[in-house]
């Protein structure tokens, strides 16, 4: 197990950007750079230790500085979309960049996934790791309060990737932190992921209307194509969301979560028999299937990533929680601890 820093790339503002390399235990590598503190490549073996890659990235910076896909980024200040850009806090309003139409996705024009962090490696007992810092100034893209953020990637023995997450801010304002790497367990991204079988840990989802926006409402997935509580292919039930969504793009409420993290979901690609299981403390998961992945991006090894070549699943709060007081709250106050968790566990199938 080692962690090793080189550079990366460099912005151009003339910023060096470190990358972390990450050797666990059972043959799982993972690099880590500092630019939008994102993962560009995890590889891990199949069944007849292989080892290859298991999500989509770039080898330069170049290509993470206009991707708008936010390819194994931390996203936030806060993940998925705000209704309108606008909330209310405190009996306060705040005005949010609108980066979708009118509404506001991901953190902005330029959020935490566009951001340079500054990285410190990790190394101990059982596991090493990168541990990434960045401070996001009152207002940005219309956030209150100044926020201190640290990510901490850490790869142990077992094929664990841990992600944690924590941050404190000196004004009340909203927190939503979430890993965006996109997965195929196949190939890296050069296949579909239509095979590969999915089990989420919900008995329920947030339904949305057609911009994707949850209307508040939660229903049972029994009998919809979210229906994952059984191991699915993701591609069983995917034509019938094509129209409204492009593919999966949904919101599963989690079962029992507490403060360490537990199963949220579990990915098998039968081919491989590569298995990835997450695990997080956060409320809701969203199944992205790669719906605007056009053929436009190429990827490591010149590969085009294509629609439904990979998968995200993103351990999150609810979208648009600052707009709905029954779901989960995403605020933060100065004194509190902003942390959680998401881990990405890989393993081959028995
Ligand atoms: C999330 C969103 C999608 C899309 C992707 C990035 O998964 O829910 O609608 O914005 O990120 O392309």
């Amino acid at each position: 197990m080692r962690v090793e820093k080189t550079e990366f790339g460099i912005t151009p503002a003339g910023e060096w950007v470190a990358g972390f390399t990450l050797e666990g235990g059972h043959g799982v590598a993972a690099r880590v750079i500092e630019y939008g503190a994102a993962l560009v490549s995890l590889e891990a073996p199949d069944r007849e230790g292989r080892v290859g890659p298991v999500v989509l990235g770039f080898d330069a910076l170049e290509p993470y500085l206009d991707c708008r896909a936010y390819l194994g980024a931390t996203v936030g200040r806060f993940a998925n979309r705000i209704a309108d850009g606008s909330f209310s806090l405190e009996g306060r309003s705040y005005r949010l960049t609108r980066n979708l139409g009118r509404h506001h996705l991901h953190g902005g024009a330029r959020g935490f996934d566009k951001a340079l962090w500054r990285g410190e490696p990790i190394e101990a007992e059982g596991e090493v790791g990168v541990r990434l810092r960045y401070c996001s100034p009152d207002g940005e893209e219309g956030y209150p309060g100044e926020l201190d953020v640290s990510v901490t990637y850490r790869l142990d023995r077992s094929g664990g990737l841990r992600i944690d997450y924590r941050a404190t801010t000196d004004r009340a304002t909203l927190v939503n932190l979430a890993h965006h790497s996109y997965f195929n367990l196949e190939s890296g991204g050069e296949t579909s992921v239509l095979a590969h079988q999915i089990e989420i840990e919900a008995d329920d989802y947030l339904v949305i209307d057609e911009e994707g926006i949850p209307t508040g409402e939660i229903r049972p997935v029994e009998g919809t194509p979210l229906d994952f509580r059984s191991p699915r292919p993701l591609g069983c039930g995917i034509d019938a969301l094509v129209a409204s969504r492009g593919g999966y793009d949904h919101t599963f409420v989690l079962r029992g979560r507490g403060t360490s993290p537990t199963l949220a979901a579990r990915v098998t690609d039968p081919g491989t028999g590569r298995v990835l299981e997450v695990l997080t403390t956060q409320p809701g998961l969203q199944l992205y299937s790669g719906n605007f992945l056009d053929g436009s991006l190429i990827g490591r090894g010149g590969v085009p990533y294509r629609r439904w070549h990979a998968l995200c699943l993103e351990a999150e709060h609810f979208p648009d929680a600052p707009n709905h007081p029954s779901f989960p709250s995403a605020a933060l106050e100065p004194g509190e601890v902003y942390a959680h968790s998401v881990i990405y566990r890989l393993r081959v199938q028995e």
